[in-house]
This record gives C-alpha cells, sequence and structure tokens, in this order.
C-alpha cells in the first residue's frame, strides 16, 4: 500500500511527522513517499502544486496531507498561491465527498466556549461537497460591469452552479452515512434566495426517494448557523455544498474546543482519499514545536478506515489518542489548569506508546 506524504508548510511538517511515526508504529508494510506541496511546492519547482507532486497523489492508494499557506505568499498572484494545491489535488483526483467529524471527547468538554451541557457528548459529521460551487464555478474574475446602476464600473465576480450529477453523487454519499449512524441528514442550502440551492434542494429531495429509512429534512444555511451554536447535538449528519460547508465545519469544529483535534477525509467514487486536520498552516506557531499533532493523527486512522481497509488499526489509533487525553497530556491550544502541557513531539511519543 502506497501512501504519498505532502507536509506542505507552517505546521505541516511538525504535525505530519507524528503521524508517520504513529503508521510506523503500526508494524504495517506501508510504502511512504513524501513531496513538497503548497509553499513548499512553490519554492522547490515554482508551483503550488508540483507535476511530480500530482502525479505520486495520483499514483498513491492514499494521501496523508498536513497543511499549506503563509502570508508570505499573499501577494502571488492567485495561481501560484499554496491554496491552489489543495484546491488542485481535489479537483484533479475528484475528491467530491469531504467528511468533517466534529466529535467532543469527554475529557476536552472545558475547552469548548459552549456551556458542557449544550456541548457534552457532541457527535456530528458534516459532509461537505468538495468540487463544486462558487470555488470552481467559471466564469469568474473582475471586469467591467455589463449592466445594472454600477454599468461600466469594475467588478469582481463569481458563478455558483451545481450540475445534477455532483448534487446527486454527493447526496448518496450523505444518506449512505447518515444510515450507518442515527439515520437522520440534514441538507443545508439557500433555497430562499439561490437557483443553485432550490435545485440542490429538490435533487436531495429526489435522492431521499432511495434512503426512506433516513429521516431527511431542509435548513437554510443562516439558520443552520445559528443551530450549530444553539443547540448543535440536536443534528447528526449535514450535507451542504462547498461553500457553506467551508464555513459551517469551521464553526462545529471551535464546538468541541479546538480544532486542533479534528480529522477529516476526502474521498473519490472509489474511496481513494485525501486525509487532512481540519485546521490550516498556523504560520504563527510554525517550527515551535507546540502543534497540536492530533487531528493529524487523527486523519491517519480515518485513512486506514476508508482508503486502506485496516479499520482495526483505525481503532488502535483512536484508542490511543483517547487514554493519552484521559492521561492529562495537553497541547497548548486545549490546556487548561490541571493538564500536563507537552509539545509536538511529546504528543506524537505518548500516541506511540499508548498503541497496542
Ligand atoms: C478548507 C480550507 C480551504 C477551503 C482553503 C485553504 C482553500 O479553508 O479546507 O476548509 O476553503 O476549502
Ligand atoms: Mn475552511
Amino acid at each position: 500500500m502506497k501512501i504519498a506524504i505532502l507536509p506542505g508548510d507552517g505546521i505541516g511538517p511538525e504535525i505530519v511527522a507524528e503521524a508517520v511515526r504513529v503508521l510506523q508504529a503500526l508494524g504495517e508494510q506501508f510504502e511512504m513517499e513524501t513531496a513538497p506541496v503548497g509553499g513548499a511546492g512553490y519554492e522547490a519547482s515554482g508551483h503550488p502544486l508540483p507535476d511530480a507532486t500530482l502525479q505520486l497523489a495520483k499514483d498513491a492508494d492514499a494521501i496523508l496531507f498536513g497543511a499549506v499557506g503563509d502570508w508570505k505568499y499573499d501577494t502571488l498572484e492567485r495561481p501560484l498561491r499554496p491554496e491552489q494545491a489543495i484546491l488542485g489535488l481535489r479537483k484533479n483526483l475528484n475528491l467530491f465527498a469531504n467528511f468533517r467529524p466534529a466529535i467532543l471527547y469527554p475529557e476536552l468538554a472545558g475547552a469548548s466556549t459552549l456551556k458542557p451541557e449544550v456541548v457534552s457528548g457532541l457527535d456530528i459529521l458534516i459532509i461537505r461537497e468538495l468540487t463544486g460551487d462558487i470555488y470552481f464555478g467559471h466564469p469568474r474574475g473582475v471586469r467591467l460591469a455589463p449592466d445594472g446602476p454600477f454599468k461600466g464600473e469594475r467588478e469582481g465576480f463569481d458563478t455558483m452552479r451545481y450540475a445534477e450529477t455532483e448534487i446527486r453523487r454527493i447526496a448518496h454519499v450523505a444518506f449512505q452515512a447518515a444510515r450507518k449512524r442515527s439515520k437522520r441528514l440534514t441538507s443545508v442550502d439557500k433555497a430562499n434566495v439561490l437557483e443553485t440551492f432550490q435545485f440542490w434542494k429538490d435533487i436531495v429531495t429526489e435522492v431521499h426517494q432511495e434512503y426512506p429509512d433516513v429521516a431527511l429534512d431542509h435548513m437554510y444555511v443562516d439558520n443552520a448557523a445559528m443551530q450549530l451554536v444553539r443547540a448543535p447535538k440536536k443534528f447528526d449528519v449535514i450535507v451542504t455544498g462547498n461553500m457553506f460547508g467551508d464555513i459551517l465545519s469551521d464553526a462545529a469544529a471551535m464546538l468541541t474546543g479546538s480544532i486542533g483535534m479534528l480529522p477529516s477525509a476526502s474521498l473519490d467514487a472509489n474511496n481513494k482519499g485525501l486525509y487532512e486536520p481540519s485546521h490550516g498552516s498556523a504560520p504563527d506557531i510554525a517550527g515551535k514545536g507546540i502543534a497540536n499533532p492530533l487531528a493529524t493523527i487523527l486523519s491517519a486512522a480515518m485513512m486506514l478506515r476508508f482508503s486502506l481497509n485496516k479499520p482495526e488499526q483505525a481503532d488502535r489509533i483512536d484508542a490511543a489518542v483517547k487514554s493519552v487525553l484521559a492521561r492529562g497530556l495537553r497541547t497548548a491550544d486545549i490546556y487548561e489548569a490541571g493538564t500536563t502541557l507537552v509539545g509536538t513531539r511529546a504528543m506524537g511519543d505518548a500516541v506511540v506508546e499508548a498503541l497496542n
């Protein structure tokens, strides 16, 4: 089994190194190959997603990705910015189904900014469509406004669009995921304003006919944002488009206390996937050895479960993470009085030791 290791920028290399050590400690024969991506790709070969890196990702069975981005690249033209690497990987590899679980570990209940009774026991799953929507729609750009009250003035514009196939396939993924959990699915849209999302709602409703055992409800995205902080436990599985999913998944992540704990999986139709922490490259703390590697380690567990068909190894990692939290070890992002502050490396060591 071949795993492409793409550490990227900022804290990416530090946290990915710990996940790789955990994978190596499992006693399996993984072939791992590392390649630069994001700012590191740009430095190495003038492009955030070098051809060789894309080829490695295509040839691998799964991809472990760190994070990309740094302020120092903000002035580059858009196609050369680090974020294009992850967008390019998603698009080129057809990774349309993004799983972003938000799980509150009981030990971290105090780390949430919300009251414990609102978040304790939280376990929700956001399924974000990842290769369509306004993120990838054309045309886009800056032009002279062709009409309207600002005709002739410069305007920025993007295109929001979803093809029927794109909505159907993510809806199937979501209904199937809901079927394996509590059999409840919430589809989030903005059908009251946007044509694209009225169409989304209609197609999701059609696909629902094939899943009569799953209860479906529809919610507008503004209401969903409010309900996520008001009563998040009312949700189980949420399915939504690329942009709404981007925003809602950050909000959901923070319910759990730290975005440093949350893994994600981005899958194609055959369960080939890219696995990455839900957080970014955090350039402000890069190189300091203080970043939380657990989201990346848990992403490696998701990789074993979804793409490499090693659920028992995934369980070992999940259990090891739970046990280091139970022992009171905390990186700075989840530290509370009475717990033990550790750095990135020590956290990785503790997970490796806790594997059994
Ligand atoms: C994410 C990130 C990306 C996105 C950026 C880095 C392009 O915010 O994975 O959520 O917007 O999808
Ligand atoms: Mn995001």
